[in-house]
């Protein structure tokens, strides 16, 4: 076997040296990142994470280290040992930090070769995401990756120190644990030892920080991985991480304020300035004014309510929505007016798309009125409805007659939609919010029956009490999120500390006081045992620094995510496994899948 470690020990990294080296000799050790042979000399890029230095190669001064450099490839491991000296004024690299200087080498070793890569670093952004996803640990060899990730490690660091001198204590809590219902399907492990038994991985550390709350540790933090089983898109992966906070005794706005100055240290140490205090609009108003509970304020668009001015519309669609119960309402959107009626067709069907019975598009370009509405209302019925929305000749009204809740989710999605196809959002900015005074429960369509919209420990307003059992779709909760751009980046509750309440929101989720007991009957005891008023959050690292960083995925800031399908394609897991391992766990896997195929 050759000699692989090297008998050299490195001086300095590829991102160190200045002009003030010059005349050190140094030992450089890292990947080859390009080489160029001008003839008579070759130059050499040299590369590690900290940067890029250039080492030249002279055939006289240096004989072997030159004949040896002739034989490296890009991505070659090599020490290079040689003289710093400035460069040329004409040769300055102006591009680079270490664009002063270059390393004159006397000697090279080989410390390992490479083969060609399946795609060229610098071309990265054209490969497949499949290849880099498979050979994900050269992915993350590039500089940009490793900013991203050296980004994060800052973030995480800020904020444990930023919690620490908060007096938070950073406690660990299970991986294997029992099930915790947030929302979405857990992970299963199965026990050895107890045959039949599983344990869940933990959808958040949830139960455990409220019974740390319950042992006396009042202010608890902790880096949390999380898994969640559900169906995955950009900003979702199967395991992520929270910055997971929970603390005794608090109101909403001790956790805001908190928080607040935890996300101007996190800013900070992603080089990006914020500060708070963040708007705070309710649930309800969020709805209303943007179609969404995480609404991006970054543009306007804004919707209005024309309800009651279309009660007693001659237009069935709207006067009937209102009489029903529902809505009609809409949003300008400025300059519209020269939309193609291709576009405006489209736009129907986009809405259509979204769930809503049609769309009603009113402009008056050029003094002219249209609208397919204006086989139901008269060209000054129509004019009212401009008035009203405030729009101007060059603007488009586009409106929604539906139940409140759908007619909202519609524009919204519209209002997303055409701000970025009219590139309307300014990425430069960062609009963080907090919307709170979410509802407790919310009616699944899945499942037919009332969830908790956050989760079911979640404490209702004191005000909403009194009319809990009778009327829980009214009551609302001390619920918030925190979103930045349109992303809910955290959530988190005040929580029920009173075993009686926790009871009584079980009873209203339709569990028997028998499931309650053996599902959370650890719980149910604790609220009983000197349970002090608590409340947290949690926030989204991979979220909140895919956002920072000005990924579009999340995928980008961690360092290796699974697919869409929840795949590593790197590994290949998840994978089948021996019939032997399942008989020791006491498993038969009805139809087990073909083993995946080999890697080309
Ligand atoms: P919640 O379920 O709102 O709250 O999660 C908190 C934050 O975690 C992030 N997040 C995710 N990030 C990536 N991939 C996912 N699949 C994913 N799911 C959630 C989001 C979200 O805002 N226990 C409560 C917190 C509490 O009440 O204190 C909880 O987990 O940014
Ligand atoms: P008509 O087909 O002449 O009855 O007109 C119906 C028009 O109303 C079409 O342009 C539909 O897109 C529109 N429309 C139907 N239902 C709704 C609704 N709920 N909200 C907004 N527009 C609607």
């Amino acid at each position: 076997m050759p000699e692989t470690r090297g008998s050299r020990r490195r001086s300095d990294t590829c991102g160190a040296l200045r002009r003030k080296d010059a005349g050190r000799e140094v030992v450089l050790l890292g990947w080859v990142d390009s080489v160029r042979d001008h003839g008579g000399l070759l130059f050499a890029d040299m590369r590690d994470r900290y940067g890029i230095t250039q080492t030249v190669f002279h055939p006289s001064s240096a004989p072997e280290a030159f004949a040896a450099a002739k034989e490296i490839r890009p991505e070659y491991v090599v020490a290079v040992s040689g003289r710093v000296v400035e460069r040329a004024a004409g040769n300055l690299n102006p591009g680079l930090p270490t664009g002063e200087i270059e390393v004159q080498a006397s000697r090279l070793e080989v410390l390992n070769t490479s083969d060609p890569l399946p795609f060229a670093l610098t071309e990265a952004d054209s490969a497949s995401e499949e290849v880099r996803l498979r050979y994900r640990y050269l992915d993350l060899r590039r500089p940009r990756l490793q900013r991203i990730l050296e980004t994060r490690h800052r973030v995480l660091l800020a904020a444990r120190r930023y919690l620490d001198a908060q007096q938070f204590l950073e406690i660990e809590t299970p991986i294997l644990s029992k099930s915790t219902p947030e929302g979405s399907r857990e992970y299963l492990v199965p026990s050895r030892v107890n045959p039949g038994r599983f344990y869940s991985l933990p959808q958040s550390p949830q139960l455990f920080k409220q019974l740390l709350m319950v042992a006396g540790y009042d202010r608890y933090f902790q880096i949390a991985k999380c898994f969640r089983d559900e169906d995955l898109r950009a900003d979702r992966q199967p395991e992520f991480t929270q910055i997971d906070i929970e603390m005794s005794f608090p109101d909403s706005e001790t956790i805001f304020g908190l928080i607040e100055g935890l996300m101007e240290e996190i800013a900070r140490a992603a080089g990006v300035p914020l500060r708070g205090p963040y708007p705070r609009i309710s649930y309800r108003d969020a709805m209303d004014r943007f179609g969404s509970d995480k609404p991006d304020t970054r543009f306007g668009l804004e919707i209005r309510d024309l309800s009651r001015t279309l009660a007693g519309s001659p237009f069935r669609v709207f006067s009937d929505a209102v009489r029903q119960g529902g809505v009609v309402r809409g949003f300008v959107v400025p300059g519209g007016a020269g939309w193609s009626r291709q576009r405006l067709d489209n736009l129907v069907d986009a809405a259509k798309g979204l769930g809503s019975k049609g769309l009603i598009w009113i402009r008056a370009s050029s003094g002219a009125m249209q609208s397919p509405v204006l086989k139901h209302l008269t060209e000054e019925g129509c004019r009212a409805i401009l008035r009203e929305m405030e729009a101007g000749p060059d603007d488009l009204a586009l409106l929604v007659a539906d139940r409140w809740k759908s007619a909202c989710a519609i524009l919204g999605s519209l209002r997303l939609q055409i701000a970025r196809a009219e590139k309307l959002v300014d990425e430069s900015l960062l609009h963080l919010l907090w919307v709170h005074e979410f509802p407790l429960f919310e009616q699944s369509e899945d499942e037919g029956r009332l969830v908790s919209c956050h989760h079911p420990f979640t404490s209702p307003r004191p005000e909403d009490l009194g009319t809990l059992e009778e009327r829980p779709e009214e009551a609302r909760a001390l619920a918030y999120d925190l979103v930045l751009n349109g992303n809910e980046i955290g959530g988190g509750s005040i929580r029920i500390h009173r075993s009686d309440l926790q009871a009584a929101i079980f009873r209203v989720l339709g569990l028997t006081p028998e499931e309650a007991e053996s599902k959370f009957g650890f719980l149910l005891s604790a609220l009983k045992m000197g349970a002090p008023p608590h409340g947290g959050i949690a926030l989204g690292v991979d979220r909140t620094v895919a956002i920072l960083t000005r990924c579009t995925s999340i995928r980008d800031v961690i360092a290796f995510p699974k697919t869409t399908s929840g795949i590593d394609l790197m590994s290949g897991a998840p994978s089948n496994v021996t019939e032997r391992q399942l008989k020791e766990l006491s498993i038969r896997v009805e139809a087990p899948p073909p083993p995946r195929p080999p890697d080309k």
